[in-house]
């Protein structure tokens, strides 16, 4: 979390900050600052709040063709203007702007920086005081910038400069992304292409324990032993009309609606000239080499990776494990002989599942990354990388990336299923083009979705989703979009669990929501329902076309039963989106939230 911004060149820096800032803002949003140099020196314009608060207090008067910034997501001391970065040496020297956790920061501050008044909570100040301290030990600026970067344990992505010397930006990273992209006569820093498309689309990728001497002509790469790395740029190909909102009022509302196109890509990235579905054949031995595979991801991907068990123990008949990556390292299960981990991150850049992908590394075993970031930390550090083709996903709760790993997830299962012969007796392909058809559907009942919400959800305190087998995984990934955009307090449960403890909360009026798309458990899901609802409850049934009775609140077109999660969280993602607008949230922005979570 927290991004970062940097320009040098002939240009007013504020408006390219300011600008690449609010296309990072999805990266955390609860204060944002920045830092411009010319010959007078450095200016520091910083605020608690949105990048809009910041633009407000920019004195439009300062010109200055250097230039760097942040919008932070809180970890060291709570948001607020003097927490907020760029951060200073006590001389005013130095000027940093850091993404990371400095896990040793309170060790340095108590062994070399006692003398040191701090001004901030953060650990940040400590880079930037030990800094300005090998300065004044005689060292130059970039030997006290290499000397400090050696005593730091933790993450970061920094940008730093020093009023005396307006021609440089000195940039280093460690586990935090952070990328250089290139112009003529202007050089450009920061944590997600995105931020910088507006001046350029070439861009250097920086790797752990480098440093960087930004000028507005050269970028030279270094070691932290000062030994120079050459690199050749890439070309993002990105469009910038894919991170616009375009006639949207929200991102998460554009990109739930982006579903059917996506899921149409992923069938197209995924097929063979004979049409039919191809995946890396060194991909497909791997999976089908291994005895067991280990799902690691967090949040809405850990969801994902659910619904992945049930198709990949079902077409291809291996089994899986699915595990949260913030536990999976000191709770770590007892391996098979030969494992294989899969790694499902939107952003390939999630700390926790990187901290486990480093782990597994370690041990000497295989790691695949289904990701929607090619080039991400997570993709370049495993050994393979099977892309989502979801186009930026910019609202902080995920949508179009969950449906979008659902669909690589089946496509995995098919391929691999079918390389060993295992006999998968539907045409994936086909039945995935039926699911981004009846996505339309969904897509285009948002009148009903409105009422939905409207109906069951705009004065609740709570919400459960009920489910059996598949549909309860559905069921996590709707309470979390819930709770996460409207503040709603909404849990998940499998329907037969309930009676085991959670019914103790169904009171009047309690919203239940439950989903019936599979033909299997439809009788039971069904007998759930009545159980909280002779309880006082207001149950909401969605089911699936085929399953359905008149009670239904919303019945879902009908796609093959494995592949119903595709269809009916979209349902969920709606109710959602709706009921934070109900309540006046910020539906792309949600408290104390930031996407692309870069800290452990
Ligand atoms: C919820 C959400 C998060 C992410 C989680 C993992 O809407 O977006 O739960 O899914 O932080 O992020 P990635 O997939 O980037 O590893």
């Amino acid at each position: 979390m927290c991004g970062i911004v940097g320009y040098i060149g002939n240009q007013d820096a504020k408006e390219i900050l300011l600008k690449g800032l609010e296309k990072l803002e999805y990266r955390g949003y609860d204060s944002a600052g920045i830092a411009v140099q010319n010959d007078n020196g450095v200016t520091v314009f910083k605020e608690k709040g949105r990048i809009a608060d910041l633009r407000e207090h920019v004195d439009t008067d300062v010109l200055a063709t250097t230039g760097i910034g942040h919008t932070r997501w809180a970890t060291h001391g709570v948001p607020s203007k003097v927490n907020a970065h760029p951060h200073q040496s006590t001389s005013s020297r130095f000027t940093i702007v850091h993404n990371g956790v400095i896990e040793n920061y309170s060790m340095i501050k108590r062994e070399e920086l006692s003398d040191v008044s701090f001004v901030s909570e953060t650990d940040t100040e400590v880079i930037v005081q030990l800094i300005e301290k090998r300065v004044n030990e005689g060292n130059s600026v970039e030997a006290s910038f290499r000397l400090a970067l050696k005593s730091l344990k933790g993450s970061y992505a920094i940008a730093l400069l020093d009023n005396q010397n307006e021609e440089v930006i000195y940039v280093a990273k460690n586990k935090s992304p952070l990328l250089v992209g290139l112009g003529e006569s202007f050089n450009v820093v920061a944590s997600d292409a995105m931020a910088m498309l507006q001046v350029t689309d070439q861009f250097v990728e920086l790797m752990d324990k480098e440093i960087v001497i930004v000028t507005k002509e050269n970028v030279t790469i270094k070691t932290l032993e000062g030994e120079v790395i050459e690199r050749a740029p890439y070309t993002a190909e990105l469009d910038a009309s894919d991170i616009e909102k375009g006639t949207y009022p929200h991102y998460m509302l554009k990109e739930i609606d982006e579903q059917p196109l996506v899921t149409r890509k992923i069938i197209q990235a995924y097929q063979d000239i004979n049409g039919d579905l191809t995946i890396d054949s060194d991909i497909v031995r791997t999976v089908n080499d291994a005895d067991r595979i280990y799902i690691v991801a967090c949040g809405t991907s850990y969801h994902a990776g659910l619904v992945g068990k049930q198709f990949i123990e079902t077409m291809a008949k291996k089994p899986v494990e699915v595990h949260v990556a913030s536990e999976f390292s000191y709770n770590m299960p007892l391996l098979s002989e030969k494992p294989l981990f899969i790694f499902i991150s939107q952003s390939g850049e999630t700390a926790d599942s990187r901290a486990v992908l480093v782990q597994v590394k370690e041990m000497g075993h295989k790691a695949i990354t289904i990701t929607n970031v090619p080039g991400s930390t997570l993709s370049r550090e495993a050994d393979y990388t099977l892309l989502l083709h979801a186009g930026p996903e910019i609202a902080v709760a995920s949508t179009k990336a969950y449906t979008a790993q659902l669909a690589v997830l089946a496509i995995l299962a098919n391929v691999t299923a079918k390389a060993t012969g295992k006999d998968v007796n539907f045409d994936l392909v086909q039945e995935l083009g039926i699911v981004a058809n009846a996505m339309e559907v969904l897509c285009d009942a948002k009148e009903e979705m409105e009422e939905l919400a409207r109906n069951y959800l705009a004065t609740t305190r709570n919400c459960f989703f009920i489910g059996r087998g598949i549909d309860f995984y559905v069921g996590l990934e709707g309470a979390l979009k819930l709770k996460e955009i409207s503040y709603i307090q909404a849990e998940g449960f499998a329907g037969g669990e309930l009676k085991h403890g959670t019914i103790a909360l169904i009171e009047d009026g309690t919203p239940v929501i439950a989903l019936a798309t599979q033909e299997s458990v439809n009788l039971s899901i069904r007998g759930n329902v009545k159980e909280v609802a002779a309880r006082g409850a207001n149950p909401c049934i969605i089911s699936m076309k085929g399953l359905e009775e008149e009670e239904d609140a919303f019945v879902l077109p009908e796609v093959h039963s494995l592949l119903t999660p595709l269809i009916s969280v979209i349902a969920l993602q709606l109710i959602s989106y709706y009921a934070a607008l109900h309540r006046d949230c910020d539906v792309d922005k949600p408290r104390n939230l930031a996407k692309s979570v870069t800290v452990e």
